[in-house]
C-alpha cells in the first residue's frame, strides 16, 4: 500500500544492481511513494546487472558514476539537478565491496591495497558523496541521506573481515558529517544497520547462509528483508522523520539487543545431541 510519503521529492539512489539489491527495492518504493529518482552505479555494474531494464521500465535516468571518483560525483549531481530542475531531497548510499572478501584473504592476512579499496568504496565514498553534495549546494533543506550498515561495526562477526572496519568508518562519517550538514543546511544523515540479506554483496561472505539462519533464530521478529529495509528508508526520506540525524538505526528484528534466544539455543543443543551419537 502506498502512502504518497515522498510526493514531490527528488532523490538519487546508489547501488541497485539486480532485483535482490536493497537499493533496487528502495528505488521501487520511492517511485510507488511518488518520488522522482535518478539511479546510479558503476559502468561495469550497469553492464553486468539488470539496472538498465529497471531504468527503461520506469523511465528514470541512469547516470554512470564510480562513487569513489569525485569528478563522476560532481557530474552525477549536476546532471541530476538539471534533470529534476532543482535540488535533491534524498540520497541512498547502498554501496560496498571488499576485494579481501572476494579473494578470500583472511583478516590476519589482509592485502593492504585491497583494504584501501574496501575503505574507499564502502566508507570514504559516503564522505565523497556528502562533501560533493554540500559543495555543489545540491540538497534542499530538511533533505535526508541514508547509508546502509551492518552490526559487524559494533560486534565481531565471523568472516565479515575488513568490511567490519569499513562499516565502523561509515557510521562515524554519518555522525561527523551529520553534525556539519545539520548545523549548516538542516540535512539529516543516518545509517541503517540491516539484517543479513541474500543479495550479491551479502552472498560473497563465507558461510553467509549460516549467518542468515543464525540471525533469524536470534531475532524475536526474524530477519528484516530487503523490502522491509526499503520501507524504513522511505520513512527516513519522508518529512515524518525530520529530527532524526547522526544515528545508526538498527533494522534487524531485534538481533542487536539479543544475547541468546530459545531458537538459537535449541539448534545449538541439537549439535551436541549429534556429537553424543558419534
Ligand atoms: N546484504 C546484506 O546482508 C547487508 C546487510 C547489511 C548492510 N548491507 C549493505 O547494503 C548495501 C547494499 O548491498 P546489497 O546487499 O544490496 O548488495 P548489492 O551487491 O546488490 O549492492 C552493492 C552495490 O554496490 C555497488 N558498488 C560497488 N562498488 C561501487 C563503486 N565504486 N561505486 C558505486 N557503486 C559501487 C555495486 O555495483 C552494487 O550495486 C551495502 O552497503 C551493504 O554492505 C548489506
Amino acid at each position: 500500500m502506498a502512502y504518497n510519503l515522498l510526493k514531490g521529492k527528488k532523490g538519487i539512489i546508489f547501488g541497485a544492481l539486480n532485483e535482490m539489491s536493497i537499493a533496487w527495492q528502495v528505488a521501487e518504493k520511492c517511485i510507488e511513494e511518488g518520488a522522482e529518482i535518478v539511479l546510479t552505479n558503476t559502468p561495469i555494474s550497469i553492464r553486468m546487472g539488470d539496472i538498465q531494464e529497471f531504468a527503461e521500465k520506469h523511465q528514470v535516468p541512469l547516470i554512470p558514476a564510480d562513487a569513489t571518483n569525485v569528478e563522476d560525483l560532481v557530474r552525477l549531481f549536476q546532471e541530476s539537478m538539471k534533470h529534476f530542475g532543482g535540488k535533491v531531497d534524498f540520497i541512498l548510499h547502498s554501496v560496498a565491496m571488499s576485494l579481501n572478501v572476494r579473494k578470500k584473504r583472511s583478516y590476519d592476512d589482509l592485502d593492504y591495497d585491497f583494504l584501501q579499496k574496501t575503505l574507499d568504496i564502502s566508507a570514504i565514498s559516503f564522505h565523497k558523496v556528502l562533501q560533493t553534495a554540500k559543495k555543489l549546494d545540491a540538497m534542499n533543506e530538511w533533505g535526508s541521506v541514508v547509508a546502509l550498515s551492518y552490526v559487524a561495526a559494533q560486534r565481531t562477526m565471523y568472516e565479515y573481515n575488513d568490511m567490519a572496519d569499513a562499516k565502523a568508518m561509515l557510521e562515524s562519517i554519518a555522525r561527523s558529517f551529520g553534525y556539519i550538514y545539520g548545523r549548516e543546511k538542516r540535512i539529516r544523515v543516518n545509517t541503517i544497520s540491516q539484517s543479513p540479506t541474500m543479495t550479491t554483496a551479502g552472498s560473497g561472505i563465507k558461510g553467509f547462509d549460516s549467518l542468515v539462519d543464525f540471525a533469524d533464530r536470534m531475532s524475536p521478529l526474524g530477519n528484516a528483508t530487503a523490502e522491509e529495509c526499503a520501507n524504513y528508508c522511505i520513512c527516513l526520506f519522508s518529512d515524518l522523520t525530520r529530527k532524526i540525524t547522526m544515528q545508526n538505526l538498527y533494522h534487524d528484528g531485534g538481533f542487536s539487543s539479543m544475547g541468546m534466544s530459545y531458537r538459537a539455543m535449541h539448534q545449538y543443543n541439537k549439535s551436541f545431541e549429534n556429537d553424543d551419537k558419534k
